[in-house]
């Protein structure tokens, strides 16, 4: 017996309608989602709640990720807690990131640390890609490393390269440089964005070292930048985060208005005595300025420090590079008390060995952190709006398929007569978030290294052969030295 003989035949036809009009909705979404479903880039196995932090934490995060990055290739995902970064490890999908799809990744992710420590979001480095960034990097750009501040910077310079050297002309014993090319960057910084250097003096019992160091503390991320959601609030205020995050913006907020009222009667200050301050009083509100101040002073001053120590590291362990590079200053400079900014345009090998160092040594290894603003792909994988990138600049200026198998070797011939024109090294970034200082932090580095090498011969404390020199890393948002470069300068006799 046919059971559909008990229907009537309208209701037969309304259930074959009903039947294939949902077939061909199934059919069409099924179309519509496979069509879809995004390429996203490969991802090492991870592990419930925590992602890959168990491969990361407590290790060279840089080197870490590389190493993974031979494995799962190029442009890859890690799950640091519940948050995906994508990670792209080659000067191929960097160029793509960063020029191809500059205005779509230039992007910071918000923060609870760059919200407050920023004032808001009044900064340029961390703040998202909006007008504000905008006037602001103007401003930066202008008022400190411009034209108008180039006098005060070169006067600035020469007095304190020139101090330090003395400083060392009298000794005969062990340094520690790192030490030393701390205090000269300071100086240096503080005077041109101050006026004056705060270095040895003491703020609600800290100094300035160790409120620049509380502040990376901070700015390296609460548990809520990656447990987004109520777990990661909880999780900041029961480990004291969030205290912590307090008291450095506190301590920081009341240093810089101590500055800002330092400056209330500097009025009659000409043009090219202005520092920074002077110059942008009038232009800001009094959380522009201070936010400006403290993109300022944290990111100058530990940066290029770390950029010369590592490039002094790099000259100290290749004796035959530290001969030639020497032979170079004295040669161009000749008998006189110290060089000159104007000599280190005729020293070209100079300018190699410094760039070697910069591709060597990314001090900044992920550069800082991208936030994708629209979809977009890389490498023919989809990344999605919202998305936090990271751009593996260390591990990009040792990539064996470009600097060939000599790669982690100084070797500063290798970039002569080389065009760079992609993103084989990026030690600066790039993009229209691309450090804004590079070519005055070049500079600086580069007369600093010409004076060290024109009045000194330096050695290692005794018993240490050059090459043996330690070059072990550590630090993830600024990659250092484990530890301190110790030399012992002895005073250059052109008697000889
Ligand atoms: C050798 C020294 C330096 C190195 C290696 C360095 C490196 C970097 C890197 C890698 C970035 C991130 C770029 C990106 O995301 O693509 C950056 C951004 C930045 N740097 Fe530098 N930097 C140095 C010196 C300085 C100095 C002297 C200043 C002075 C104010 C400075 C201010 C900034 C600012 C404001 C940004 C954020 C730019 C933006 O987001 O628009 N840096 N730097």
């Amino acid at each position: 017996m046919d059971i559909f003989a008990f229907f009537p035949s309208s209701l037969y036809s309304s259930i074959s309608i009903l039947l294939f009009s949902s077939i061909f909705i199934y059919a069409l979404r099924w179309m519509k989602t496979s069509k879809a479903a995004p390429n996203l880039p490969p991802s090492p196995p991870k592990l419930p709640i925590i992602g890959n932090l168990h491969q990361v934490i407590g290790k060279n995060f840089h080197q870490i990720l590389w190493k993974v990055s031979r494995k799962y290739g190029p442009i890859m995902t890690v799950h640091l807690g519940a948050t995906p970064y994508v990670i792209i490890s080659s000067s191929e999908f960097a160029n793509q990131a960063l020029k191809t799809h500059d205005q779509i990744l230039c992007n910071r992710p918000r923060s609870k640390g760059f919200k407050r420590l920023t004032f808001d979001y009044m900064d340029v480095a961390f703040s998202p890609h909006a007008d504000q960034w905008k006037e602001m990097r103007k401003v930066l750009v202008t008022e400190f490393l411009g034209s108008k501040r180039s006098r005060l910077f070169k006067k600035v310079v020469d007095t304190e390269v020139k101090g330090m050297l003395d400083s060392f002309s009298s000794l005969n014993t062990t340094i520690d440089l790192d030490e030393r090319l701390f205090h000269l960057v300071t100086d240096i910084v503080s005077k041109v964005a101050v006026g004056k250097s705060y270095r040895e003096e003491t703020f609600r019992g800290k100094k300035l070292k160790e409120m620049l160091d509380d502040l990376v503390i901070s700015l390296c991320g609460s548990v809520s930048d990656i447990y987004p959601g109520r777990l990661g609030l909880i999780l900041d205020e029961l480990l004291g985060f969030n205290r912590r995050l307090e008291k450095t913006f506190s301590n920081f907020d009341a240093f810089l208005q101590m500055v800002l009222d330092e400056h209330i009667d500097h009025t009659g200050t000409s043009d090219h005595e202005k520092d920074m301050v002077d110059a942008c009083r009038s232009q800001l509100t009094t959380n522009e300025m201070k936010a400006l101040l403290m993109n300022v002073l944290n990111g100058a001053i530990d940066t290029t420090t770390t950029t010369m120590v590592w490039t002094m590291s790099e000259i100290i362990k290749n004796p035959r590079v530290m001969k030639k590079l020497q032979e170079e200053i004295r040669r161009c400079v000749g008998r006189k008390s110290s060089v000159e900014e104007a000599d280190v345009a005729n020293m070209p090998y100079l300018k190699l060995v410094v760039k070697e160092a910069l591709r060597l040594h990314s001090t900044v290894p992920f550069l800082l952190t991208r936030e994708c603003v629209k979809h977009c792909q890389i490498g023919g994988y989809d990344i999605f709006p919202g998305t936090r990138v990271l751009i593996n600049a260390w591990g990009i200026g040792r990539d064996p398929k470009v600097w060939t198998e000599s790669a982690s070797i100084f070797n500063p011939e290798r970039l002569e007569n080389l065009e760079l024109d992609r993103s084989e090294m990026i030690p600066f970034g790039g993009g229209r978030r691309a450090c804004p200082a590079a070519s005055v932090a070049t500079q600086i580095v580069e007369y600093t290294i010409a004076n060290l090498f024109y009045s000194f011969d330096w050695q290692l404390p005794s018993g240490m052969k050059n090459e043996e020199l330690d070059m072990e890393e550590v630090g993830s948002l600024i990659v250092v030295r484990k530890t301190p470069l110790t030399l012992v300068p002895v005073k250059y006799d052109w008697q000889d």
